[in-house]
């Protein structure tokens, strides 16, 4: 269990805190607005929480990396739609730590907002180097000067070594925003003791820390059964000795799912029984779908989605979970007619009682598609890290607080 300080064990009273929210939104290409605004609305509760006890708030934040499409230097339309959330007016000033910047924080009043240029902006922010290093750039340098407290709210930004994440814990005290505080302990639940039968549900096409998170899950003895789908259960159909078929071997190759073939054999050899993999799966016939037994393998068309008689062992053993967790979706869920399987395995997790969580973008996307996003006991906002944390890394910016919480306790 991570241990690390919160807005409970400081005064914020008159302080001015510098705090680093994950402000990353989808941003529509063509009018540059933001298209959801879910990340902004949880960080804003942190926010009127530290404006409530007199705090001066100056927010760093990033939208996006320099040079792609979602990338935006000016963060004015984060600032605005703030605004809105809290109900009084978020300065803006396009800055980060010039003048400008810091004349706009020396002005602040207690419990008032500021909100930076987009952090990535800056050189010193977008390399991952190490805390002690960070903590002599620029960036922290200037703005711990004129701060008193730090606070990291963003979990979804913790496995990032950046200046605005990991640098300030070394310059000033440091604690968790109540996002970072509710993400650590939703996900340590069932990360440290969950309650038995835990299953996990894995999918998706990704292919980074699929292999390792089952290892993590099952060789900690933490979950019970493993089910899979999407391109981490055919990577394992394939690790057993069966033939996809041409096309579907050139997904998971194109994906990068087939360097992870001999971890995968291991996992088959080493966790016998608790790795479950598809019975049958649904291929894209020509518009059509189709189900197949995977004993009649190799098959010609593309394979899209888990087949009924996967669903139905699935759900038998979901409906013995206590504890479960949910990372990626187990078929191509955004068409229609391949989003059986996760629509029914996500719903009968949802529904089985157990303490349920989920993250990651795809699932996130798949449980806002299929109306279940508020019958999961938490979700967590972040997508790359929660993978990362799930997977059992360290990140980076959850390390930072532990630092500046032993600093304070003396631990
Ligand atoms: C995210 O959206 O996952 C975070 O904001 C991190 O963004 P990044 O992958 O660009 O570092």
């Amino acid at each position: 269990m991570a241990r690390f300080l919160t807005i409970d064990d400081l005064d914020f009273s008159g302080k001015t805190v510098i705090l680093r929210p994950d402000f990353n939104v989808p941003i529509d290409p063509n009018t540059g607005e933001i298209v959801d605004d879910s990340r902004i609305r949880e960080h804003a509760e942190t926010i009127k929480e530290l404006s409530t006890k007199g705090a001066r708030i100056v927010i760093l934040a990033h939208q996006g990396r320099p040079g792609e499409r979602d990338y935006l230097e000016s963060l004015r339309k984060h600032a605005e739609r703030l605004s809105g959330i809290l109900g009084f007016k978020v300065d803006y000033v396009d800055d980060l730590v010039g003048e400008s910047a810091l004349e706009a924080i020396s002005k602040l009043k207690p419990g008032g907002v500021l909100l930076l240029k987009n952090v990535r902006s800056h050189p010193d922010e977008g390399r991952e180097a190490p805390p002690e290093e960070h903590a002599r750039s620029e960036i922290v340098s200037k703005l711990s000067r004129v701060a008193d407290i730090f606070v990291l709210d963003g979990f979804s930004v913790a496995h990032r070594s950046h200046a605005s994440v990991v640098g300030f814990a070394y310059t000033l005290p440091s604690c968790a925003g109540r996002v970072m505080e509710r993400e650590l302990k939703a996900l340590d639940r069932v990360l440290e003791k969950p309650e038995k039968p835990f299953v996990c549900i894995l999918g998706g096409a990704k292919s980074e820390k699929s292999t390792s998170m089952i290892d993590y899950f099952l060789g900690k003895g933490l979950a019970d059964y493993i089910l899979t789908g999407g391109l981490i259960g055919q990577l394992l159909l394939l690790a057993s000795g069966l033939d996809l078929g041409s096309v579907n071997v050139k997904v998971l190759e194109k994906r990068g799912f087939l360097k992870f073939r001999n971890e995968a054999v291991e996992i088959l050899r080493r966790y016998n029984g608790m790795v479950k993999t598809p019975v049958d799966v649904a291929v894209d016939m020509n518009g059509r779908r189709i189900e197949l037994s995977v004993k009649d393998l190799p098959s010609e068309y593309p394979i899209m989605d888990i087949g009924r008689r996967t669903i139905d062992m699935y759900k038998q053993i979901i409906s013995n979970a206590r504890s479960i967790l949910v990372s990626g979706p187990l078929g191509v869920y955004e068409d229609e007619r391949f989003i059986e399987g996760t629509s029914e395995i996500y719903r009968a997790a949802a529904l089985s009682g157990a303490y349920c969580i989920g993250g990651g973008g795809d699932t996130v996307a798949a449980l806002e598609k299929l109306g279940l996003r508020d019958r999961f006991s938490y979700v967590s906002l972040a997508g790359g890290a929660f993978i990362e944390y799930i997977s059992g890394s360290r990140l980076p910016g959850v390390e930072a607080l532990e630092i500046a919480y032993r600093r304070v306790k003396h631990v």
